[in-house]
């Protein structure tokens, strides 16, 4: 892939004080030494429109950032003389989705509205260009009771349109246990037939291959409100690729799976939570495969993975799941274990 060169830009003055500085925008790389200043702009910018959401935390995004087989990242980061002022990253998706790329642009607040953001989404968007890409998707996040953040209006400004509407909802201390206890006993007589098993990181064998089919389904089968999104493209080595990379960014995952009668997988849910860091638990994939829907697997995979997390873990902080607004079952799941809306995340998307 191409690497671009360092560019030139000369901003608008910041509060019109007619005192316009130098910007320079360049690639980094993140795991060298300039990916601190990198998360220390993006965490900034983040906090200001969200300040109680979910956060990577630094050591999990300098790996999730090298980019593997399936998902290629580009970093940049924008410097007003020494001092880091934005920070951008774009994702390529490199098995499915080949034409859409994945820009997210930061600036610090205090350096807001001097035309960075937009510096540094042109340079996202010459870099999409250059590799083919002709759709970019982006996703917000913000706090309940705020509908608009600085990122939906830079978005808007951008000609992005929103697509879907996903809703958060967190877990936090004290946990209903007996709640999750008595919602996993209701939901058992329904799903009778059906063995339940769970693992911690990595998959066993015997049901890595199953596994990979769920998740490939579950990139079309949750609702995908008005995006232009395809299938993702999973198997074995994705699986592993994956568990490889979060055991190197060092956070645990929780996995809780049904089996049928016939050896196929009907279900699965995982939980992530960082190692040395009880701040920021997150629900990862849930899906059901519809051939074995309405015998409550959902809940009960959720109510069991719930309780094996934080059996593990009684200290965590929060667990942060999405829904899209649309999904009315899941989210009767959710609030039936003592999830509660925070926020939402919103999928916007042009055409480039
Ligand atoms: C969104 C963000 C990147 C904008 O950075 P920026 O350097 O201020 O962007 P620009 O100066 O290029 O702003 C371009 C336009 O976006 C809109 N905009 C940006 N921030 C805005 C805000 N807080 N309120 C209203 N409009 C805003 C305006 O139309 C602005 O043009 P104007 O200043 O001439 O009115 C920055 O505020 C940020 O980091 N937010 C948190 C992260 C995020 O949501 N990123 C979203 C993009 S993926």
């Amino acid at each position: 892939m191409p690497v671009r060169q360092p560019t030139e830009n000369l901003l608008r003055p910041p509060g019109g004080s007619g005192d316009a500085r130098r910007v320079r925008i360049r690639p980094i790389e993140s795991t060298g030494d300039d990916f601190a200043a990198w998360y220390d702009v993006y965490l900034s910018a983040r906090l200001a429109d969200h300040p109680d959401g979910p956060q990577w935390l630094e050591h999990e995004l300098s790996v999730i950032y090298e980019g593997n087989a399936n998902h290629g990242v580009k970093l940049w980061l924008a410097d007003d003389r020494d001092k880091a002022v934005g920070a951008a990253v774009l994702g390529l998706p490199l098995r499915d989705n080949l034409t859409l790329a994945e820009p997210e642009v930061y600036v610090r607040p205090e350096e807001s509205r001097r035309g960075i953001g937009g510096t540094l989404l042109a340079t996202l968007d010459d870099a999409a260009r250059e590799l083919g890409r002709t759709s970019q998707l982006i996703y917000l996040e913000g706090p309940t009771g705020a509908d608009r953040t600085s990122g939906t209006a830079f978005a808007e400004k951008h000609a992005f349109t929103r697509r879907i509407t996903e809703i958060a909802r967190v877990q936090r201390p004290p946990f209903d246990l007996d709640g999750i206890a008595r919602a996993e006993e209701a939901a058992r007589p329904l799903a009778e037939g059906y063995t339940i098993v769970g693992w911690r990181n990595h998959a066993p064998d015997e049901y890595v291959e199953e596994y990979a089919r769920l998740e490939g389904r579950l990139s079309t089968d949750a609702p995908l409100g008005d995006l232009d999104y395809e299938a993702e493209a999973w198997d074995v080595t994705r699986i592993r690729t994956g568990e490889e990379r979060r055991g190197r960014m060092g956070r645990d995952t929780w996995t809780t799976a049904a089996m049928a009668p016939d050896g196929t997988m009907a279900g699965v849910t995982v939980i992530m939570l960082a190692r040395d860091s009880d701040a920021t638990g997150f629900q990862d994939t849930t899906v059901v495969d519809p051939r074995h829907r309405g015998h409550r697997l959902g809940l009960l995979l959720k109510a069991t993975n719930l309780r094996r997390v934080l059996a593990d873990r009684p200290g965590v902080q929060t667990v942060w799941t999405w829904n899209a607004d649309s999904n009315a079952h899941m989210i009767a799941i959710n609030e039936a274990l003592g999830y509660r809306v925070a926020g939402w995340s919103a999928g916007y998307q042009r055409s480039l």
